[in-house]
């Protein structure tokens, strides 16, 4: 009897089965955007990626192995883990994806979701990720030529048979991710190449190429940037071996994508090494001080009319100043190109990396979807034996750790445009944020009655930082850490006193707050004085 049942029930629950398999394929992640806001979709709801990623040789499933305590140290929801195309295809068309396969069933044990980079053609301005017999048979799969006459350890962007041995390999890999985690969803993004671009050449000179250069700019290329027509030379002037160089790559690693997105239609980015991480953009020689041809700021609009496939161009944001972060953030965020952050300063002591934890909440003021500090092997929460905590790691995780408590709801408030970051910088130890009628008058470090002696070795990072949104009217979501938030009526608000009606720490469970306890006296009088580590408060403000 029950077997006869279940053979009559068996159409239905196949059918049901494959139907919800159907729609979680159909649900694959995806890009939205809402006026000039975007936010990466994943299994139907934003998300936010609260990243890192592994160093360049991690990619591989007994290293990664030893990589998921830090990551677990760090609070991390995504990991950032390159594919290489020499480990990936030893021998011509014969694909071996046991490391990729390894690292997928990992992470899915792990919990965290993947962005895979593929290490393909470019990495770094040169091509040293390429399989073998790539590298042994430059007869066949050419290399950039300099002016000079030498070819360089780089593949020419102008050889039509490198770029169908790459987009062929990459197809290979979005096949297979397809076959293995189409429905899964355990990759969100990916990255095609590495910092792409031409190190040791402006561009390449080899006779095919210069046949190319000599002739008319193509015509959807004059169309997109507006210009005149002619050859490269007469368009571009001084600046044409340069933007030539970025056509050729970006029409390559559009194509590489193209034939991937054919296989598995994930949203895919280009990073970027920046054109002058120091911000002297005269000084800065393509092909010399950053890889020529790769989406710098100077050839966004380039990339942007020649890679269509490519959803994002992000920088890889490795600079000395707050003032400069933001200034790449914004010569990248623009409302054709959501903001990403797939590299910035990370662990191990970079040497610009002073502080790095305020850059997250720099970030997310900004409209970031995503951020990833590189480096995850070189985590030590601790300096050796007895050694002193490395407080700028501490400061990364304690920031994955409080926001990671309501991440989604962080994505969402963030795809709505709420979120407004106050951080502290050396010699700024106040901001003040309009938040409708309200202002937020942020300082930094938080005030103690009686003050300290001397800074934490935390505050003397100048790490303190701050995020709010707005919930309900007069009612706002407030994260921070080493600061103080005092809310007040700008003025002129006459006969208007501010009074905190109710200050309540808590915690998201399940995208739910959960009220924990309320803030008042010492933790309230002087403002909403914020440590380490940081807390969620839900504060209602009202008027006497
Ligand atoms: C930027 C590159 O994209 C990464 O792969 C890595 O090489 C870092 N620089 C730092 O070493």
């Amino acid at each position: 009897m029950a077997r006869k049942l279940f053979a009559l029930l068996l159409p239905a629950i196949a059918g049901a089965l494959f139907a919800s398999a159907a729609a979680r394929a159909q649900d694959l992640p995806r890009l939205e955007r809402q006026g000039n806001r975007y936010s990466l979709i994943v299994d139907g709801q934003p998300y936010f990626e609260l990243g890192a990623q592994v160093n360049n040789s991690s990619g591989w499933p007994d290293q990664m192995a030893k990589l998921w305590p830090p990551a677990a140290a760090m609070h991390v929801n995504t990991l950032e883990v390159p594919v290489y195309w020499q480990q990936m295809e030893p021998r011509e068309a014969a694909f071996d994806f046991s490391a990729v396969d390894g690292i997928l069933a990992q992470a899915r044990r792990h919990h965290v979701r993947l962005i895979l980079l593929w290490f393909g053609s470019w990495k770094n301005g040169k091509s040293h990720y390429v399989p073998d017999w790539v590298k042994d048979d430059p007869q066949r799969f050419p290399r950039v030529y300099t002016r000079q006459g030498q070819p360089i350890d780089v593949l020419s962007p102008n050889a039509p048979a490198n770029l169908a041995a790459d987009a062929k390999a990459f197809a290979a890999l979005m096949g297979h991710l397809k076959q293995t985690d189409g429905a899964q969803h355990t990759v969100i993004l990916v990255q095609v190449e590495n910092e792409s671009g031409i190190l040791g050449s402006v561009r390449d000179f080899s006779p095919r190429a210069q046949k190319l250069i000599d002739a008319a700019v193509p015509a959807a290329i004059v169309s997109a940037l507006h210009t005149k027509n002619g050859t490269w030379r007469q368009v571009f002037g001084d600046d044409a071996d340069e933007a030539f160089a970025a056509y050729s790559i970006a029409s390559y690693v559009d194509q590489v994508a193209g034939a991937g997105k054919r296989e598995l239609p994930l949203p895919m980015y280009a990073n970027n090494w920046l054109k002058s991480p120091r911000g002297f953009p005269i000084a800065t020689v393509p092909g010399v001080d950053y890889p020529s041809g790769g989406p710098t700021s100077n050839m966004l609009d380039m990339w942007k009319a020649a890679a269509p496939h490519i959803d994002i161009l992000s920088p890889d944001i490795y600079v000395p100043n707050t003032g400069r972060y933001v200034q790449v953030m914004r010569s990248f965020h623009r409302p054709d190109n959501p903001l990403f952050i797939p590299e910035t300063d990370g662990f191990g002591g970079f040497p610009n990396s002073e502080g790095y934890a305020r850059n997250l909440f720099l970030a997310i003021g900004e409209g970031a979807i995503g951020f990833s500090p590189f480096g995850l092997d070189h985590l030590s929460l601790t300096r050796g034996k007895g050694g002193a905590p490395d407080y700028e790691a501490e400061g990364m995780a304690e920031n994955y750790r409080l926001l990671g408590s309501f991440s989604g709801i962080l994505a969402k408030l963030q795809f709505a445009g709420k979120i407004q970051t106050a951080v502290e910088e050396p010699g700024l130890s106040q901001r003040e944020l309009r938040l409708g009628r309200w202002n937020a008058l942020v300082s930094f470090p938080p005030s103690y009655d009686p003050p300290p002696p001397s800074l934490s070795p935390e505050q003397s990072l100048h790490m303190g930082r701050v995020l709010i949104a707005p919930l309900a009217p007069d009612e706002f979501l407030v994260a921070g850490i080493d600061c103080r938030v005092q809310f007040r009526l700008p003025p002129p608000s006459p006969g208007k006193q501010t009074q905190l009606l109710r200050v309540e720490e808590g915690h998201y469970d399940g995208g739910e707050w959960k009220f924990d306890r309320l803030w008042n006296g010492d933790e309230t009088d002087h403002g909403l004085n914020f440590g380490s580590p940081g807390t969620v408060l839900h504060v209602k403000l009202g008027t006497y």
